[in-house]
């Protein structure tokens, strides 16, 4: 029998999800199906009762649906409970369980695919919300100090506080950035939506340092400013989408997807 699983979210025409799955599916032999389905505003706990009832094993949730996810969930793994969001979901003895691999498929991408080691590097996180939250905990279990800032300097100070039990954190203002340098700089804003570049000042790549945004298929002001400012590595994050899916499948399927050939293909498109 197929084992059927899908992506919500609102929209979500334009989600690799569906491909990646797919693929994931065929190396692994694994008789699944997903599909990608668009979840009305205000009607995303009814979907997913709905789906459970067609006896769908689980599904990822993404944008703007993983905090509402989180909270129907009777049991959550440690980095969804540091995260309060959730973008995969298990439907198993008659209960919703949630996991959230976002942070997982980032610090993937970076250490293995990228060949970049966070432990004890110091890393710059830009933005405080939904993006941010999701992958804070992996840096942190990864071995990195963290900066969080933010252009509402105050949400990046309840961040900090919030997550200051689990390692090196500190907030920052933009202005407060000058004068210092990290080794990698993530982009968890949403300002590349919007082509928009937050307000980094001059300097803040230090040598053999990564720029990564967490946004794909497209060159964004973030990565044209960290290239004019002589950041040595520069990534999208397209590895990051198809680690976060491969990490989901993994959990789902107890099979290690190989993520190599799937983010080759994505990336002649
Ligand atoms: P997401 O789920 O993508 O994280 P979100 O929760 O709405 O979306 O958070 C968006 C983040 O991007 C916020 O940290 C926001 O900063 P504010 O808290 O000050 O709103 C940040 N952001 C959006 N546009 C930005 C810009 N042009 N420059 C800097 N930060 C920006």
């Amino acid at each position: 029998m197929t084992d059927r699983y899908a992506v919500l979210g609102h929209p979500i025409s334009h989600s690799k999800s569906p491909l990646i799955h797919r693929q994931f599916a065929e190396q692994t032999g694994q008789d699944i199906s997903y599909e990608a389905i668009d979840a009305p505003l205000d009607g995303f706990a009814a979907m997913i009762e709905r789906l459970r009832g067609e006896g769908y094993r689980g599904c990822n949730v993404t944008v703007p649906f993983k905090f509402e996810a989180f909270k129907l969930c009777a049991q959550l793994t440690g980095r969804a409970q540091a995260a309060q969001a959730v973008n995969t979901l298990f439907f198993r003895d008659g209960k919703i369980l949630g996991d959230n691999t976002d942070g997982a498929g980032l610090v993937t991408d970076i250490e293995q695919n990228l060949g970049f080691r966070l432990l004890f590097k110091k890393v710059l996180l830009m933005g405080a919300g939904g993006a941010a939250h999701g992958v804070i905990w992996q840096l942190f279990n990864a071995g990195a100090s963290i900066v969080v800032v933010n252009r509402t300097p105050e949400k990046a100070q309840k961040m900090v506080e919030d997550f200051a039990s689990y390692g090196t954190v500190f907030a920052s203002s933009y202005e407060g950035l000058a004068g210092k340098q990290f080794d990698v700089v993530v982009n968890a804003t949403s300002s590349s939506l919007s082509d928009a570049l937050p307000p980094l000042p001059p300097g803040i790549f230090s040598a053999n340092s990564l720029a990564y945004d967490m946004m794909y298929g497209r060159d964004t002001p973030f990565l044209k400013f960290a290239r004019e400012q002589g950041a040595a590595k520069l990534s999208d994050g397209l590895g990051m989408l198809v680690e976060q899916a491969a990490e989901a499948f993994c959990k789902w399927r107890e099979v290690r997807p190989e993520t190599a050939p799937v983010l080759a293909a994505l990336r002649q498109g």
